[in-house]
């Protein structure tokens, strides 16, 4: 079992360039199967993610290449087969968009249903619903989700809840749907413009995403394309955050600061300094945190996926906080491993709160999810000895290559992927 093992307690200093954005990565993998002719994508992250998702997307039939490390080749001229199975899903529920994605190429689709998640239970009905309205038969059973239609035609969907997964997948059913299709309450992420973007390249004809009104006229194909991902929002603020934590001095480079504006005002407010520029933001670290109140929101609010790590930024600060997530139900679990390490920190509903605490102690810890994993490492880089931290095939599902792109950030932090070899490092670095 491979774990990372991480010294703390030197700030982290220096530039570190940031990779394209998963959550976009997924959509867009997905969509690209849509047309016979082949999509090259550029800037795709090299993550488990990615990896298995393409491999679903293999095991229907369709052609994939690796051109480079981050660029990928897709042909879904020679898909076969409409039929995902739970092998991915389980991996990845991001293999739903191709539920999306077979339903509005080939009228059908089929895959296994997502369950719930460490992060809490995650509904698709906002997703069944829009299939539904699209004149799709949507069928459960046996574990399974089938949509198919005899044709798609437009509609108007009201999204009950602001859901970010169903906004994609029915904007890939909906562009080649007859007619025109306006999603209401629709999510606004910067990855949903990411893959309406990339589905106008392929010929889509998709207007207003990035609001809450998307208006898709459907059209009869799609064709090739060359696409470049837009940068990681979420990797950018795992790296702000580890530098306000460690007291560190950090470029984040290859970034739209746009998309950054609600991390980079929290950080304002617990007294760090930030400046932008047109592709990168500086931030820096002084010490003397300020306690803040956060509640997560859609975009532009503020993200979900951050809200670990803000909390072990306020662990830090000098007084009391509050972090309430009100996305999520079950986002909280990484706060016994913090307290471990130190930080009190109480969890009552949907809220922590916490009480700074001027140092964390490094200790053994155990990733529980994806984002929780990364506010682990920021926690151990931030603490004063030495931490093993278990499970980080979940942190490895979003970050390329991240303790490399620590260390070079002056971070000490092995991956190890037997007992031996974490002893080794101990010995050298305790
Ligand atoms: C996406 C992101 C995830 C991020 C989340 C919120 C991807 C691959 N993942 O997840 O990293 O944390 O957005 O920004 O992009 N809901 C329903 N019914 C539905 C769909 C969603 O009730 O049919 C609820 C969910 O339970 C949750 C909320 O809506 O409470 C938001 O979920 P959603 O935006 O769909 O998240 P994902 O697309 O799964």
């Amino acid at each position: 079992m491979e774990q990372y093992i991480i010294k703390g307690g030197s700030p982290l200093h220096g530039e570190v360039s940031i990779g394209g954005a998963k959550n976009a990565a997924l959509g867009i993998l997905a969509a690209a199967i849509m047309t016979d002719e082949t999509v090259t994508i550029e800037n795709v992250p090299n993550v488990r993610d990615t990896r298995v998702l393409l491999q679903a997307i293999e095991g229907i039939g369709a052609k994939v290449k690796y051109v480079y490390n981050n660029s990928v080749q897709i042909n879904g001229g020679s898909i076969c087969d409409m039929n995902v199975d739970y092998e991915y899903i389980k991996k990845i529920r991001a293999s739903y968009y191709l539920l999306g994605a077979l339903l509005g190429k080939y009228k059908c689709s089929q895959v296994a249903l997502p369950g719930g998640c460490n992060i809490g239970s995650r509904p698709i009905d906002q997703h069944i619903k829009g299939f539904r309205a699209l004149g799709a038969e949507v069928d459960i059973s046996h574990g399974m989700i089938k949509t198919s239609a005899k044709k798609l035609v437009g509609s108007h969907v009201y999204f009950d809840v602001v859901s970010v997964g169903a906004t994609i997948n029915l904007m890939m059913a909906a562009c080649m749907a007859e007619g025109e299709t306006t999603l209401e309450n629709a999510a606004k992420e910067p990855h949903i413009v990411d893959v309406a973007n990339f589905l106008n390249a392929m010929g889509a004809n998709i207007k207003g995403a990035g609001t809450d009104v998307i208006r898709i006229k459907g059209v009869n194909r799609l064709h090739g394309t060359t696409y470049s991902i837009i940068p990681d929002q979420i990797e950018a603020g795992t790296f702000m955050f580890a530098a306000a934590a460690t007291k560190g001095d950090i470029v984040v480079k290859d970034v739209i600061p746009k998309h950054l504006e609600s991390l980079s005002a929290k950080l304002l407010e617990v007294g760090c300094e930030v400046v932008e520029g047109d592709d990168w933001v500086r931030v820096v670290g002084k010490g003397g945190l300020k306690p803040t109140n956060v509640k997560t929101l859609p975009y532009p609010g503020f993200p979900t996926d951050m809200q670990p790590q803000m909390a072990v930024v306020l662990a830090l600060a000098g007084g009391s906080s509050m972090v309430t997530e009100s996305i999520f139900e079950n986002r909280f679990k990484y706060v016994d491993e913090l307290n471990r390490m130190g930080s009190k920190i109480k969890v009552e509903g949907n809220t922590a709160y916490i009480e700074g605490v001027e140092l964390l102690t490094g200790a053994p810890l155990s990733a529980p999810d994806l984002r929780a994993g990364a506010a682990l490492v920021i926690a151990a880089l931030a603490a004063e000895g030495i931490s093993e931290i278990e499970d980080i095939e979940y942190i490895q599902r979003g970050y390329e290559d991240f303790d490399g792109k620590l260390r070079s950030l002056g971070a000490v932090i092995e991956r190890a992927d037997s007992e031996r070899d974490a002893q080794k490092f101990k010995l050298k670095i305790g």
